[in-house]
């Protein structure tokens, strides 16, 4: 007891000794609140340190994985041709050459669909991701037009073909209930065939105008010569979007360019136009229920059509349009003459009949020619005269085109 306040003097009664020992105690106690409120905020301070630290390890370990993968080497991009099983899989990288690879655990066995892009390891060339497929109308060169403006009236004769036509494509698109009333499958499709510059494509487009439906134009030529090997990828889109915007009429232009009939395929070329076919025919198969989208396809030359294109289900009408005759002629003309500043002179039908064999083209080329013919004699009117100097300037400027002299050489 060397502390205690009574230290040397007389000792206290017990009383205060009581009293003193209570103030000490109390003060012990509080004291021992004090700690015991530093050790729970320390407590908190020891938690919020201890998130504080996952947090930045978290951190630390995005960092790494994020120069871990710009430092990987760059993904090489492919197309998937075939699938062989569960997860072997061909590809064709997009420089060339064809690979069997193996596709990663992570991709869907579903995704891996001939013809979808896909990134590949740059080594092992395993596919790492399957890209999404893209609709950019410009990239792919179809010519999407929302509507285009020509109508039925800038067709010259071919009444009988327009109402062919009207029948397949427009009709279903408008009244899908006469069909089901009736119980028929509405026809899927036209194909319109006949000679250059007889207004297969400005029928097409009439349709679409006079339906309302959005148009997607695609040219064979361009899908085999513009797009080597995503031939068959762009078939697959075109499909998908005509789907997506529906009503809407998808439009195959020189489609022999693809439809060509199959033969023995011995270069990878004629492989490529093959898959690119077989597309379009799956293509034309999948829309079994679906009313409103309707193809129309044209080509020059029927003869070289692969069959399955012909048969009924496909293109279930197969309309000719012939070079028109002196009447088709007559009313061409008077379509395309209708902006002109025409001499009173001028008997559109006899400019008919000496225009025999030529094409909707042609006619719209000497109207114009005919005008050139009454600028350059300064003159507003377009005479007669014009015209037959335009039939002339016309039917010469096309044996210039079409026989070449050398080829003239080639049979004196
Ligand atoms: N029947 C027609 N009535 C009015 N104009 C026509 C007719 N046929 C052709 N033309 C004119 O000729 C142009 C070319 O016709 P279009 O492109 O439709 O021919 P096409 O049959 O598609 O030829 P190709 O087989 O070469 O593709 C049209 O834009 C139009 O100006
Ligand atoms: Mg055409």
């Amino acid at each position: 007891m060397a502390d205690t306040p009574w230290q040397g003097q007389d000792p206290p009664n017990g009383e205060e000794i009581y009293k003193y020992l209570l103030e000490k105690i109390a003060a012990l106690e509080n004291r021992n609140m004090e700690l015991r409120e530093q050790l729970r905020q320390m407590e908190v301070e020891k938690r919020y340190s201890e998130t504080q630290k996952i947090r930045f390890e978290r951190d630390l370990r995005k960092l790494k994985s994020e120069i871990e993968q710009l430092r990987s080497p760059p993904l090489v991009i492919g197309t998937i041709t075939d699938v062989v099983d569960q997860n072997r899989v061909i590809v064709r990288s997009s420089s060339g050459p064809r690979f069997l690879v193996r596709a990663s655990q992570c991709i869907e066995a579903d995704q891996l669909k001939p013809g979808v892009r896909c990134t590949m390891n740059q080594q092992s060339l395993a596919i790492v991701e399957i890209l999404p497929s893209t609709y950019d109308p410009q990239v792919y060169g179809m010519e999407v037009m929302e509507s285009p403006t020509e109508s039925y009236a800038d067709i010259g004769g071919l009444a009988p073909q327009i109402l062919e036509i009207k029948e397949a494509v427009e009709l279903p698109l408008k009244r899908p209930d006469l069909f089901e009333k009736v119980g028929i499958e509405p026809p899927k499709g036209v194909l319109l065939f006949g000679p250059p510059g007889t207004g297969k494509t400005l029928l097409a487009k009439a349709v679409a105008h006079e339906t309302n439906a959005h148009f997607l134009r695609v040219v064979g030529s361009e899908l085999v010569q513009k797009y080597i090997g995503e031939g068959a990828r762009l078939v697959r889109e075109l499909f998908e979007m005509a789907q997506k915007k529906s009503p809407s009429i998808l439009f195959i232009d020189e489609i022999d360019a693809i439809g060509a009939q199959r033969m023995e395929a011995d270069t990878s070329g004629d492989r490529e136009v093959q898959r690119t076919l077989m597309q379009l025919l799956a293509g034309m198969d999948g829309f079994e229920k679906r009313g409103d989208v309707k193809i129309i396809g044209a080509t020059n030359r029927i003869d070289i059509l692969d069959r399955a294109l012909l048969r009924p289900g496909r293109f279930d009408r197969i309309i000719e349009i012939p070079l028109p005759d002196a009447e088709g002629r007559l009313a061409i003309l008077k379509i395309h003459t209708r902006g002109m500043n025409l001499d009173d002179g001028v008997v559109l039908r006899e400019v008919a009949n000496l225009t025999e064999g030529k094409n909707g083209a042609d006619l719209r080329a000497i109207c114009t020619e005919a005008g050139m013919f009454a600028i350059r004699a300064e003159r507003t009117t377009v005479t007669q005269a014009d015209f037959v100097s335009a039939i002339e300037k016309v039917s010469t400027d096309f044996q210039r085109h079409h026989l070449p002299t050398s080829f003239g050489a080639m049979f004196a």
